[in-house]
């Protein structure tokens, strides 16, 4: 099924050849929604767009437009407005049919150049040490884009790009041996590496011997040394394991785990290069980037005086990789917004090599927690386990005081779904560049821009369609939407603009511009079910109804599921 704006736009195509035969290099016609229907269903600035091209005021330009009006099945009627706007008028037949086949046709998005694989690496955490809020973030908001990628028909790569290469390792390896406390490297293993890591630091202050060790075992490591190579892999996997943990239960599943350990043997080839291009210079010893100044970004190391190389040497070997590797359609990389100058000195420094791919670095804000939140925890390092065990805790209190004749189980499913669900919304829901603040009461509230004010939503439809089960049963084959409240033609049409928001998201990487949708969806729905009777009105109506409702209920779960939520049949 075409996206409503792309039909609207082949009927204005031929008003454009009736009209404009010969006129060369207009402009597209661009559809748009109106936010208010005194100005008619769309509407098209197509004649001020093109006034300087075709000559002549845009008034003028919007009548002679509408003089190549023709009869069809989608436009009612045109209106032309203000300095020469075209308010456009739908037929209800049309946008009822629409509503009928929404779900049996897919949105055709093969104007889309999709060719390709769209690599998102997102994540990443750090081996051996938890995951931080940050890491949260990145995860939650790099699922949500791998999934509205996949919506519109890209084949995507996941990739968790680990930090298991780091210096750390050498550090590990002596605190592993000299002061691991067995049994609770079994509880929690990845503590207990931060205990002995951080008792390493303590104890190393004043002793450069250990120190000296710690560069020695990293070596050894480095060059492959059998026992060293034992320890770290292990570390990845104890890591992994608990991650994985949060991963499942926040149902995000990875195509690859391509670590930076997993770019050593191509960072030496790569120095190679940047030097003989050029683009490295020997500087007290190391290899150093130098950017032009109009670029304002500082230099770069990529390799010390020890030869060691860098963060940000791994990520352009990473680059190298990914071009060799795949069909590269774009990469995406999301972190917190620290890492802002990392990403553009690497970003510049593969352009300098002439690796010509697009690349977009998605940041985003820092998350902070009210007080009392964890405030036995300093800063935000928080087990996200914790977390999310508390969401599940508070979303079951409200579903025990909501709907208390559930039974346990049932109770304990929805409570998961609610809780971790409010977690994603709550970071998704906000413009990702700014600072959030969270906040329990806020994210698990029934009512406002929330992950349970939604699933509510869906649970309350599914409601209604048990209660008129004979007659929903058989929607598809008999029903046909009749608009008679305004309410119903509103909810109609925006359910019609989920394609064009889910594409809006996707250029933007902005996964709120669909949980935006999705609340005015569910706020529409409630103003037509407030002034729309359903289960007590004649056949021909409660179909119409039933089918709105079903229609609203299977777009919202499908937004939802794009932020990587789901959705339960009651609550
Ligand atoms: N491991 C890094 C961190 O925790 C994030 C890595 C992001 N991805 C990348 N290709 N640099 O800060």
């Amino acid at each position: 099924m075409l996206l409503i704006e792309k039909e609207i736009a082949g009927i204005f195509n031929k008003m454009v050849e009736n009209s404009f035969e010969g006129v060369e290099g207009l402009k597209e016609v661009d559809i748009q929604p109106t936010a208010n229907d005194k100005f008619g269903d769309f509407q098209t600035n197509f004649a001020m767009m093109n006034s300087k091209i075709i000559g002549g005021n845009p008034r003028a330009i919007a009548a002679k437009l509408v003089e190549g009006f023709f009869e069809n099945e989608i436009i009612e009627k045109l209106e032309i407005a203000g300095p020469g706007f075209i308010n456009i008028y739908l037929k209800e037949e049309y946008l009822g049919k629409r509503i009928n086949t929404m779900t049996t046709e897919k949105y055709d998005f093969s104007f889309l150049d999709t060719h390709g694989d769209v690599i998102i690496d997102y994540s990443s955490p750090n081996i051996a040490k938890r995951m931080h809020i940050g890491h949260l973030r990145s995860t939650i908001i790099g699922d949500s884009i791998k999934r509205i990628y996949n919506h519109l028909g890209y084949n995507t790569v996941a990739d968790n790009h680990i930090g298991d290469w780091g210096t750390q390792f050498g550090k590990l390896i002596i605190g592993y041996r000299n002061w691991l406390n067995k049994d609770a490297y079994k509880e929690t293993p990845i503590e207990e590496l931060e205990r002995v890591y951080v008792k390493f630091a303590v104890e190393s202050e004043d002793n450069e011997e250990l120190n000296d060790q710690a560069r020695l075992e990293l070596k050894k490591l480095h060059e492959g040394d059998e026992e060293n190579h034992r320890l770290w892999k292990e570390f990845i996997d104890v890591s992994l394991n608990e991650y994985n943990n949060i991963y499942n239960r926040l149902d995000i599943e990875f195509d690859t785990y391509f670590g930076e350990s997993h770019y050593h043997d191509i960072m030496p080839g790569v120095i190679e290069e940047l030097k003989e291009k050029k683009i490295a210079v020997e500087s007290e010893g190391a290899q150093v980037v130098f950017f032009p100044e109009e670029t304002k970004l500082n230099p770069c190391l990529v390799q010390k005086g020890d030869g060691a190389f860098l963060y940000a040497t791994s990520d352009i070997a990473t680059v190298k990789f990914r071009k060799e590797n795949y069909d590269v359609n774009k990469l995406i990389y999301v972190t917190d917004e620290r890492q802002q100058d990392h990403f553009k000195q690497f970003f510049a420094i593969t352009e300098m090599m002439g690796w010509d791919i697009e690349k977009q670095h998605i940041w985003f804000g820092i998350m902070r927690f009210a007080d009392g939140i964890f405030s036995s925890r300093k800063g935000n390092v928080i087990k996200l386990e914790e977390l999310l065990d508390e969401a599940k805790r508070r979303a079951l209190e409200v579903v025990e005081e909501k709907n208390p004749t559930l039974s346990a189980e049932e109770k304990d499913v929805i409570a998961e779904v609610v809780g971790t669900g409010a977690v994603k919304y709550a970071d998704l829901s906000q413009n990702r560049q700014s600072a959030i603040i969270f906040e329990w009461d806020k994210i698990l509230s029934f009512e406002g821009n929330t992950g349970p004010y939604l699933q509510y939503t869906y649970a309350r439809i599914q409601s209604i369609l048990r209660k008129g089960a004979e007659a929903s049963k058989n929607l598809d084959e008999n029903a046909g939407v009749k608009f008679i409240e305004k309410a119903e033609k509103a909810l109609a049409l925006h359910m019609n603009q989920f394609p064009a928001a889910v594409l809006k998201a996707s250029t933007t990487y902005k996964p709120n511009l669909i949980t935006d949708y999705l609340y005015e969806l569910a706020k529409k729905f409630n103003t037509f079910y407030n002034a729309c009777p359903i289960l007590n009105q004649e056949d021909e109506i409660l179909y119409s109804r039933l089918l709105i409702a079903d229609r609203t209920a299977k777009t919202l779960k499908e937004g939802l599921g794009l932020l990587g939520m789901k959705t339960v049949d009651r609550m």
